[in-house]
């Protein structure tokens, strides 16, 4: 059978600006909160390999960008790093940042690819972590004007803008479950660092507006479709908070202007609403976007649980949940995440029935690899297991396209090995193997697969 996509489908991968371009200390780079935390507590990295050390996307842009056309790639997301181009957060810019991100834009589209550009991407300026970050106004209006930055810097060119990549893990890793710094665990903190982070993506939504740049501007989010585990009531309503919480907090305000009624109604209930402010209703309103990406890796299957397992949050005993893996499920047996390739769909025909179907790709979707080289035969690895995964959940987007899904393309995580946070190379996601030691750089089986899927527009099976 033959999956053919709709004409100028997006082909492409996604990548992030901490994660591969190295060079994290130098070039006058400011320090990010990663770089801190790594200086401070190394041994909270996998095998202690912190953000310096990385695919150096700073040196080997120019050669990467051909392994990207090497892929037919016809776009391709990274990031601006906010602490690159603007060291404290706020002030001076580095000019060294401005070559280098003018370079890169200019290659891509010299080469055919589209870039499409993520503003922040986990990666806190020191300098603003320690006035509070997104606990603190200051840092939303600081945000704002790094985000007018690089829309009159570059904004000529880059037509796809994203404020925020996957918005919703900063809070969950810095606020809630301690994977990433500042290693807060505490649900009203939590509640702000989310409602300013809204509040910064409105104010860049904002500034963008006012500059009349002839792009789009969106945000990604990464959508868990919440499944409950069974259809016990408590289940169910537990599945329910979970979706209001980690998906419908961002997705409400940017597609609709507005939070879900029910979000609010439960935070009041449990005395846990953020500080507002008279103007904030106008300026999330004016925060709704243009294009959506989507970040789908795998659902949530909540049951509800006691209250006594986390007593950090007592208020909201419906709350907890066990997430992830549930038994009978297909799981990724390299990494142990679930594969359920029909939530991409479900993603879909969400946005199409209860959004108003909204401009939206896929901007990430991925599978992670242990110990990838064990899969090498004559030098190549052969990730058969990673051109089924990007298959099945290719067939399962074509169905909602047929069905009407305004989807524009779709994107993989990654074009290449990449340091993943916590995690550092413990999985590897590229459609390119990366040798740490030599910088060598090989195209994976799944690398080759997708160069011709994106070439023919289509794939048979
Ligand atoms: C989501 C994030 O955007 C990215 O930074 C991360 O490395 C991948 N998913 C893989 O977990």
């Amino acid at each position: 059978m033959k999956y053919a996509f709709p004409e100028n489908f997006w082909w492409g991968s996604a990548c992030s600006a901490l994660q591969t371009e190295g060079e994290s200390q130098g070039s006058g780079k400011g320090l990010t909160t990663w770089d801190h935390w790594f200086a401070t507590e190394p041994n909270r990295f996998h095998n202690g390999v912190g953000p310096q050390n990385t695919s150096t996307f700073y040196q080997h842009w120019k050669a990467d960008i051909q392994l990207l056309k090497q892929l037919n790639h016809n776009s391709f997301r990274t990031s601006i790093s906010w602490a690159r181009l603007i060291p404290e957060g706020t002030g001076e810019v580095n000019q060294e940042a401005v070559t280098f991100y003018n370079q890169v834009i200019d290659e891509l589209i010299a080469q055919g690819i589209k870039p499409f550009i993520t503003l922040f991407h986990f990666d806190m300026p020191m300098a603003m972590q320690e006035i509070g970050g997104w606990e603190n106004r200051d840092v939303v209006a600081a945000y704002a004007r790094y985000a007018e930055t690089c829309f009159e810097l570059f904004g000529d060119r880059v037509m796809h803008w994203f404020t925020f990549n996957e918005p919703i893990v900063p809070v969950e890793g810095g606020y809630l479950y301690d994977f990433h710094y500042p290693n807060v665990v505490d649900f009203r903190r939590a509640a702000t660092v989310a409602y300013h982070t809204v509040l910064a993506h409105a104010q860049a939504v904002r500034a963008f507006r006012a500059g009349h740049y002839p792009g789009e501007i969106g945000i990604v989010l990464n959508l868990t479709p919440s499944y409950p585990r069974s259809q016990n009531p408590a289940d169910v309503k537990a599945a329910h908070h979970c979706d209001l919480l980690f998906n419908r907090s961002f997705l409400d305000p940017v597609l609709c202007g507005e939070y879900p009624a029910d979000l609010v109604a439960m935070l009041k209930a449990h005395d846990q609403l953020p500080a507002c402010l008279p103007e904030d209703s106008a300026l999330i309103a004016d925060g709704k976007i243009d294009l959506l990406g989507v970040n789908y890796y795998q659902p949530r299957r909540v049951k509800c649980r006691d209250s006594a397992i986390n007593p950090q949050a007592p208020f909201m005993p419906e709350w907890f949940f066990d997430s992830y893996e549930m038994p009978g499920r297909k799981m990724n047996p390299y990494r142990g995440w679930e594969i359920y390739e029909p939530g991409i769909y479900d993603i879909l025909i969400n946005l199409r029935d209860n959004y108003g179907n909204p401009r939206c790709f896929i901007s990430e979707n991925g599978m992670g690899v242990e110990n990838e080289q064990r899969f090498i035969e004559n030098g190549q690895i052969n990730d058969q297991y990673r051109i089924e995964f990007i298959s099945e959940h290719l067939k399962w987007l074509h169905k909602g396209i047929s069905e009407g899904c305004n989807c524009l393309g779709y994107h993989m995580w990654t074009f290449i090995d990449n340091w993943s946070w916590c995690n550092a190379y413990k999985n590897r996601y590229g459609f390119i193997q990366l040798d740490l030691t030599t910088q060598q750089r090989t195209i994976k089986k799944s690398g080759e697969w997708f160069a011709a899927t994106s070439l023919n527009n289509s794939f048979d099976i």
